[in-house]
């Protein structure tokens, strides 16, 4: 059986995906290796929603051809959002690449490697053997498509294999929700992932309790916009009875967020269930939250269930009225921040992270100085900032030029960047004193008194600055120096702030990864905490 090599590009919603699809290929006996020169089998699951991530794609898309100019067999797989996006174009543009599979595709991808595999390469296969799009059906309308159903199947057949959780950070994602129904003109997801699908309540419970008890400590309940989860029990079920993927209702079902309906599973109600029915799941976050359509009930679930996670990623985009409308937002920087001020008042410490971009077609001076004060108005622990990248296929490349020059686009990013660090900083100050429960994921080495100086931010604001920085949960620390004398261990609060603290002497450090302890912190900066661990929460 062939080796598989799998890049990962862009999203959490990608890092599920090439989760799944590696479960999925490993089932069927192919192996995996982290070093492309050993594989015969190249995928990379792409991402379009920025073009710097596009464009290392293509840089990897390059070296593969170089291989296969010097004769090696290989397969050059391309998944995800480009695929969606460029089409059969990608195959006619890229003859290196022999295979394509969009998002909402991924179900089909091992019989596109057999047909390609199987094919004389001098004969190539059919474009349809090679490829498995959404094409222009991927805005789907009231009905479902068979295909909605296949790629439910990818998620349940997740492998469960508490091997693979040992050791490491047990943290795991699980989908809610796919696609987005909000069409921001500057975005393309909504093009490449399609509507609004639902799962079922009953597949996402299951998942997250067979997570739990394969040794995961932290689920992350994964949607464009997590708030529109919504579910009505009774409509869509297969010959069994068994509950189907849902076509999610128009955006206007969202406009009062109060359901009376006994029979409707809302976000709300979809946390409060995982929370109660996996009591033995320690830790239970979400992303991506959309700041309107967000009501009490869901605030009123998470200060009621202490295992929900108080952290919000909350994106704001910009804090000019003006460049929000012309983004498509649908909703007001006065109405974002009436939202920030309803979290702090119903759950005081919670944590709040969002993205902005710079940048936007018309942004002027103004409205830039607008988004600096919604930063500073807003405890933010960090915002992602990222630089307006015209989007082929998506209204604002079509309707607006990109006029903002790329040196102001830089400044107005390093300027935000300079703002967050300060706003971060006082939100971190807050919690000097404080005991905190920290979910351990990484051991780190470093030199006793080392900290300040050592790189100790400049790694995460290196990857936000060049875009790269998506996850939520930058991973920050430097690696050891050579001539460490004290091993860190570093890891998370539930409110997805960063921890370092030194690791306890007796237990060997790597012993601890994935467990939650109680670390009072002692020192703070504008993107990580120090502190001492005090006790074994366990
Ligand atoms: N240019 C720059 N940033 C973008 N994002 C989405 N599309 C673009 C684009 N065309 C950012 C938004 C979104 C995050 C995932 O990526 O801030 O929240
Ligand atoms: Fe893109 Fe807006 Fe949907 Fe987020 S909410 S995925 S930015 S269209």
């Amino acid at each position: 059986m062939k080796t598989v090599y799998l890049e990962t590009f862009g999203c959490q919603m990608n890092e599920l995906d090439s989760e799944l699809v590696r479960g999925q290929l490993e089932t069927l006996g192919y192996r995996f290796s982290p070093d492309p020169a050993k594989a015969e089998i190249l995928l990379y699951n792409t991402c379009s929603v920025r073009e710097h991530a596009e464009n290392k794609a293509y840089s990897r898309l390059g070296l593969a051809g170089v291989r296969k100019r010097d004769g090696e067999d290989l397969i050059v797989g391309v998944l995800g959002c480009m695929a969606e996006r460029d089409g059969i174009d990608m195959l006619r543009r890229f003859p290196q690449v022999d295979l394509l599979c969009g998002p909402g595709e991924l179900d089909k991808l091992p019989s596109l490697i057999v047909n390609v595999d199987q094919t004389d390469r001098a004969q190539r296969a059919s474009i349809e053997d090679r490829a498995a799009l959404a094409g222009n059906t991927s805005r789907r309308s009231a009905a479902l498509t068979a295909a909605t159903d296949d790629l439910e199947s990818l998620d349940l057949s997740r492998a469960f294999d508490p091997d693979r959780t040992a050791g490491r950070a047990r943290s795991a994602y699980v989908r809610i929700t796919r696609g987005c129904n909000k069409f921001c003109t500057y975005c393309v997801v909504p093009y490449t992932r399609g509507a609004e699908v639902h799962r079922p309540p009953v597949d996402i419970v299951e998942e997250c309790r067979r997570l739990a008890h394969a040794g995961v400590v932290e689920v992350t309940l994964l949607g464009q916009t997590v708030n529109h989860y919504r579910y009505t029990h009774g409509e869509a079920t297969d010959a069994e009875g068994r509950e189907r993927p849902q076509v999610g209702p128009g955006l206007a079902a969202f406009r009062n967020t109060v359901v009376e309906d006994v029979n409707v599973t809302t976000f709300a109600r979809l946390l409060a269930r995982i929370h109660d029915e996996v009591p033995e799941l320690p830790r239970i976050r979400f992303l991506t939250s959309y700041p309107r359509d967000f009501g009490d009930d869901v605030l009123e679930v998470m200060a009621a269930r202490p295992r929900i996670c108080r952290y919000l990623h909350v994106p704001a985009q910009s804090g000019s009225n003006r460049i929000l409308k012309l983004m498509n937002r649908g909703y007001t920087v006065e109405e974002y921040l009436e939202f920030v001020d309803r979290v702090l008042d119903r759950l005081p410490d919670a944590c709040i992270a969002g993205d902005i971009i710079v940048g936007f077609p018309g942004e002027t001076d103004e409205d830039f100085a607008l988004t600096k004060a919604l930063l500073r108005r807003v405890p933010f622990k960090n915002n992602y900032i990222f630089k307006y990248s015209p989007r082929p296929g998506t209204t604002a490349i079509d309707r607006f030029v990109d006029d903002v020059a790329e040196d102001v686009k830089k400044a107005r990013n390093n300027e935000l960047l300079a703002v967050q660090a300060e706003v971060g900083a006082e939100t971190h100050a807050q919690w000097v004193g404080r005991t905190v429960p920290v979910l351990i994921e990484r051991v780190t080495g470093q030199t006793s008194g080392a900290k300040a100086t050592n790189g100790e931010f400049s790694d995460v604001d290196r990857r936000v600055q060049l875009g790269v920085g998506l996850r939520p949960t930058p991973v920050v620390l430097p690696e050891a120096p050579a001539e460490a004398s004290l091993v860190q261990l570093s890891g998370r609060t539930p409110g997805d702030l960063i921890v370092a603290f030194d690791a306890p002497s007796g237990p060997e450090p790597s012993s601890l990864l994935g467990t939650i302890v109680e670390v009072e912190i002692q020192e703070s900066g504008p993107l990580i905490l120090h502190g001492r661990m005090v006790q074994h929460a366990d």
